[in-house]
């Protein structure tokens, strides 16, 4: 069965890429965004990368209890409502050019039952295509092009509890930063939801004060493709906006809640200045049942999880990973996913050459401020517009910088690489259960 949906989704995937547009590298000119308030500098947060202080030990241990006053946000974890009318959203709506926007409605679970096969709107749920039908957006960034790189990735925080009880809070942030910067100083790319961020500053300021990098993963974690142009739009804007109050940044990058990504969702995510990474290995983490802090209906095991990974590890100590590195999806987002992957780092960086994946794409500049200037797995930096920078950057060490091509360059690349769980979960959100399963599951977070 399992061997039948990885065919499956790798036969989807291949015809993707032979129907895909060719890559071009004059995308669609982007600014930073005017759109957002302009906030007073944030305290408590570093300005540049790296930090003024490079002396300085970076911060561990528990979080400042600060008080944060954050207003004007809509309710945490919900779609925005009457974005359309909403006036912080009216003028960014009116500042996209929507000629460039694809006019594709909303999905459902009808649509996605008679949805052609050409997949016309490159829809990620459907067949996993990450390189758009329209030439003026760059392919997603799903894999790390050099052999032997794991770009390690956290979604869904940062991550705080609920209920509160002494019992959970010890999965809570800084729990996973403590355990990277204790391991290596290891650094990831993190994920943040808005309405998590407004749940908890503290822990998202000390996320870019260790040195991830942070990129936006909505306000409320909807399945974007489901919702309307303002409402797309309104999930962006608050989490900017969330992000830029709290951190001081505007990310030039961000994941779709659930891969769920279509070339609508993508083009509005470009024009309000943001490149779309997906990933090419899925440890299935946010699958997990029956977890004490994030109690819910999970369609799987700690140990099926535990083992999709172990699979991963074997193969490469056998000499069997060495086609293309790999973009990671793993979670803040409870005990499980912390313990799984706290479990395994140790073991990844023996065998791989760990870092975030923006890194590994050789992408210094995730952020808007371009003082943030963070170190790359090559020589040369690429803006996430796929021009090459002249900006002088630091290559990780003990890197293999020898990368002979990058998705940031919009260079096809392999086609993505499915384990058997990955294929699960695309059937798993595109068959019966569609987006009533992913609503399920938004629920759980
Ligand atoms: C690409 O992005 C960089 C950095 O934001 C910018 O300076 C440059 O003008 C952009 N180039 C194109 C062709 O969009
Ligand atoms: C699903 O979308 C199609 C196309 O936009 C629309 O005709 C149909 O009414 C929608 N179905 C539901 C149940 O919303
Ligand atoms: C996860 O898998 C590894 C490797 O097989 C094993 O050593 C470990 O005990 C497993 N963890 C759990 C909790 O089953
Ligand atoms: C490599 O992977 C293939 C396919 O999964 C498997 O049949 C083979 O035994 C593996 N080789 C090694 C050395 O692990
Ligand atoms: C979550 O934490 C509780 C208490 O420490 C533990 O009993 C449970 O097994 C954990 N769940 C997972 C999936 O690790
Ligand atoms: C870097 O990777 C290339 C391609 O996999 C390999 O040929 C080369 O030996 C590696 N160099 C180092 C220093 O690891
Ligand atoms: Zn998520």
């Amino acid at each position: 069965m399992i061997s039948l949906q990885y065919a499956a989704a790798l036969a989807t995937l291949l015809l993707a890429t032979a129907n895909a547009a060719t890559p071009t590298s004059s995308y669609l000119p982007q600014s930073s965004p005017a759109f957002l308030p302009k906030f007073s500098a944030p305290t408590g947060v570093i300005t540049a990368w790296p930090p003024a202080n490079t002396a300085a030990a970076l911060p561990s241990g528990p979080l400042s209890t600060a008080a944060f006053t954050l207003s004007g946000y809509p309710a945490m974890n919900e779609v925005v409502k009457n974005a359309a009318t909403d006036p912080n959203i009216v003028p960014v709506i009116a500042a996209i050019d929507w000629t460039k926007v694809p006019n594709i409605p909303p999905t459902n679970d009808t649509i996605g039952a008679s949805y052609p096969s050409s997949d016309p709107n490159c829809w990620w749920t459907k067949g996993g295509c990450v390189t758009p039908k329209i030439s003026y957006i760059p392919q997603d960034i799903y894999y790390c092009p050099t052999p032997g790189t794991w770009g390690l990735t956290y979604d869904d925080g940062p991550m705080y509890y609920y209920p509160v009880t002494a019992e959970n809070s010890k999965w809570a942030e800084p729990n996973l930063y403590d355990y990277l910067l204790n391991h290596n100083n290891q650094k990831a790319d993190l994920f943040y939801i808005g309405s998590k961020v407004m749940g908890a500053p503290a822990a998202a300021q000390r996320g870019l004060n260790d040195g991830h990098v942070i990129c936006s993963h909505t306000w409320s974690h909807p399945s974007m493709t489901t919702l309307t142009n303002a409402e797309v739009v309104a999930e962006f804007y608050y989490s900017l906006r969330m992000m830029k109050e709290v951190l001081g940044i505007t990310p030039k990058c961000w994941r779709p809640p659930y891969g769920d990504v279509d070339d609508r969702v993508r083009a509005i995510a470009w024009q309000m200045g943001m490149r779309t990474i997906i990933w090419d290995l899925d440890t299935n983490d946010w699958n997990i049942n029956g977890d004490q802090v994030a109690p819910g209906p999970g369609a799987i095991t700690y140990t099926e999880a535990n083992n999709t990974v172990n699979g991963w590890i074997t193969n490469r100590e056998n000499g069997n990973d060495t086609k293309q590195g790999h973009v990671v999806l793993e979670h803040e987002l409870s005990n499980a996913t912390i313990t799984l992957t706290e479990f395994w780092l140790p073991t990844i960086q023996k065998l791989y050459n760990t870092m975030p994946a923006t890194a590994c794409n050789n992408i210094a500049q995730p952020y808007w401020e371009e003082s943030f200037v963070y170190p790359i797995q090559g020589k040369v930096a690429v803006n996430t517009n796929g021009t090459s920078s002249t900006t002088p950057v630091t290559t990780i060490s003990g890197s293999n910088s020898t990368s002979s091509s990058s998705s940031g360059t919009g260079s096809s690349g392999p086609s993505v690489v499915k384990s058997g769980a990955a294929a699960g979960q695309i059937q798993a959100v595109t068959s019966v259960m569609g987006l009533v399963f992913a609503a399920a599951v938004a629920l759980v977070l």
